[in-house]
């Protein structure tokens, strides 16, 4: 019996590599609905795994993951590599700042180089958009982005998703998708690579998505991706059923877009009168890392029956290991995925 099968998701995606036929993920822009939602049926079983004492399988034993790291990163970084060592893969981080891009290496010959290792997968982050592809293009193996620039950061949408999808659950949302659900995605829109990712993924999963922002932190973009554009957050928070909540990403940022913090909080932080704007029981969500008191409040954050931010964390290595399992199937001969690699 297959995992997907295991779930009860029989029917809702066709069998085998078909299920998700990509080699590489590189972003939710690439990706059909029912391919998110075999991912997030594959991650349930190590959401279960992982609250378990005992954490390991060799299902990838012989397998080199490697981490490729041009940015820095807490959660992304650390969930990849312990979703590998749980799965049994061999994994090796690369910090970019301790890599010979230092002495001036280009990405493609550093993927090159990385190749020439011969690993089974390589997942990276990069400041650039459209770095991961580029990659991609270089090396033999699946490519996981971990987050391009302000492009996309496709297993942060899904851990997201997944994360929703227990805590609707535990509200007794019957519903696999979120048909019905409105977001609303809060903060530095326009440099961010979560909001694009988030949009994309939960407008699939039949989420109705509203985008606030300053409006110089508002990409033109947001309306053609079919999401609702605002700028005053009470009124994009009424009646929301989820309040996604982002940092100012000021390392991205050449010049002022806001007066300042303070002002940003007044107008766009997520304080506890403003969540009473949404729905009764909103969800709180936030990608992490969080500047408390900025975009949200510590007594929201941390407000134990209705944000999920700790939860995403957990989610994320669920996530992880469900990509790497299914993107390492071909190479490792899985039936109904092909000839080894
Ligand atoms: N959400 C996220 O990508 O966090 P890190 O930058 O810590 O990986």
């Amino acid at each position: 019996m297959t995992s997907a099968e295991n779930h009860g998701a029989a029917g809702r995606y066709p069998t085998g590599s078909r299920a998700f036929p990509h080699r590489d993920l590189l972003a939710i822009g690439q990706l059909e609905r029912h391919e998110i939602l075999f991912l997030l049926d594959e991650a349930e079983q190590w959401v279960e795994m992982n609250r378990r004492a005992a954490k390991h399988v060799d299902l990838l034993a012989g397998l080199t993951v490697i981490n490729a790291f041009f940015e820095n990163s807490t959660r992304t970084l650390l969930s990849f590599e312990i979703a590998g060592k749980r799965l049994g893969a061999d994994v090796v981080n690369m910090h970019a700042a301790q890599s010979s891009v230092k002495k001036g290496e280009t990405l493609i010959d550093t993927a090159i180089t990385l190749n020439a290792m011969r690993p089974d997968a390589i997942v990276i982050r990069h400041g650039s958009s459209g770095a991961t592809a580029l990659i991609a293009d270089e090396v033999d193996c699946p490519v996981l982005n971990a987050g391009d620039g302000q492009h996309e950061h496709p297993t942060q949408a899904l851990l997201d998703a997944l994360a929703l999808r227990h805590a609707l659950r535990e509200r007794g949302h019957a519903a696999e998708d979120f048909t019905g659900l409105t977001v609303t995605i809060c903060g530095d829109v326009l440099h961010s690579r979560v909001a694009r990712s988030n949009v994309l993924c939960l407008q699939a999963m039949g989420a109705s998505v509203r985008v606030c922002s300053p409006p110089a932190l508002m990409p033109s973009h947001v309306e053609a991706m079919g999401a609702a554009a605002y700028t005053d957050f009470d009124e994009a928070l009424a009646g929301a059923d989820v309040a996604m909540m982002l940092r100012l990403q000021t390392e991205r940022m050449s010049g002022q877009f806001v007066p300042s913090p303070r002002e940003y909080h007044h107008l766009y932080g997520l304080t506890a009168a403003r969540l009473a704007k949404a729905a009764p029981d909103a969800i709180v969500m936030h990608p992490g890392p969080m500047n408390r008191g900025v975009e949200i409040d510590s007594d929201v954050a941390d407000m134990l029956d209705r944000s999920i931010i700790t939860r995403q964390v957990e989610m994320g290595v669920a996530i992880r290991m469900a990509c790497l399992d299914v993107l390492t199937r071909r190479r490792r001969g899985v039936e109904g995925w092909g000839e080894k690699a």
